[in-house]
């Protein structure tokens, strides 16, 4: 079975305009995102866009921000501690990577908590492992939702995830612990990588490492998120961290790339935005 991540997605992103419609009636307003983006990264180009599209979508108000890829640390966090106090703001995002003069921790700090649609605030990851309230970021997320749409409970299974990441390994790692899988963590440089994935139920890849996952790699059976996008070093088409022609027949249900964890991400983002919003006006 692939998991239609297109599809599921736009469940989703439906079931936010509903909500955001229903707010707006109750409000007189709707969410506002203020998306922001340092640089011409041509991913980030793309990334950015498809969040403005899918704001659109949602019935979400979006200001994207393109600011020079010179742009100093200090304008950039001005920009942030403006938009922290601006009533008509509810989420706040940079895109990252940002360029190197940029420190990406004192940009994730600085913007207020209550606006951190990413998640990405030290309170919120805070939040996150010691299960007080806090914004979920958004791929963890929307793999725990894939998994939920697929039909698949963590419960009992042995989930491993490759990748240490702040924005994927860590938090997915952490979100499937808690819906009771036995997880294990571990990376690009553990050492016989395949003796550990075969043992997984569930494999979520986040490595960055064009089709490192091949089936000899993988058991019947096996349920595997792909969080990779990665540009293949043959042909340079767009690729995941799995190989799916050889790991596809292998499994009970696989993500593809594209079309998979993307769109599930920036669906989450748009409920996240909901849910700052919601916060906001009924404090
Ligand atoms: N760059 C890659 N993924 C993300 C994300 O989820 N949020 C932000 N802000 N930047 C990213």
């Amino acid at each position: 079975m692939i998991i239609d991540g297109k599809q599921i997605s736009a469940e989703l992103k439906a079931e936010v305009a509903q909500r955001v419609a229903e707010a707006a009636a109750q409000y007189g307003r709707v969410p506002h995102l203020v998306v922001i983006r340092v640089g011409e990264d041509p991913a980030s180009v793309v990334y950015v866009r498809n969040k403005a599209k899918a704001c659109e979508a949602c019935g979400i108000r979006n200001t994207t921000l393109v600011m020079d890829e010179n742009t100093p640390e200090e304008v950039l966090l001005q920009k942030i501690a403006a938009l922290n106090v601006d009533p008509g703001v509810d989420g706040i995002l940079v895109q990252l990577p940002l360029p190197r003069q940029i420190s990406e921790a004192k940009v994730i700090a600085a913007i207020d908590r209550a606006k951190d649609v990413d998640g990405f605030h030290p309170l919120n990851v805070a939040g996150l492992w010691q299960k007080t309230p806090h914004m979920a970021p958004c791929t963890p997320k929307g793999i725990l939702k894939l998994l939920s749409a697929a039909g698949v409970d963590p419960k009992g299974k042995r989930a491993v995830v490759i990748g240490r990441s702040n924005i994927v390994g860590l938090p997915v790692a952490k979100m499937l612990l808690d819906a009771n899988a036995t997880v294990t963590l571990c990376h690009t440089r553990t050492v016989d990588l395949s003796s550990v994935t075969r043992e997984a139920e569930i494999l979520v890849v986040a490595a960055g490492r064009p089709r490192m996952i091949t089936g000899d790699m993988v058991s019947e059976g096996v349920v595997i998120i792909d969080v990779g996008m990665d540009r293949d070093p043959d042909t340079g088409k767009l690729c995941g961290d799995v190989d799916f022609d050889s790991c596809a027949p292998k499994a009970s249900a696989i993500t593809p790339v594209p079309g998979g964890v993307g769109p599930m991400t920036i669906a989450c983002l748009m409920e996240n935005t909901l849910e700052c919003f919601l916060q906001r006006v009924s404090n």
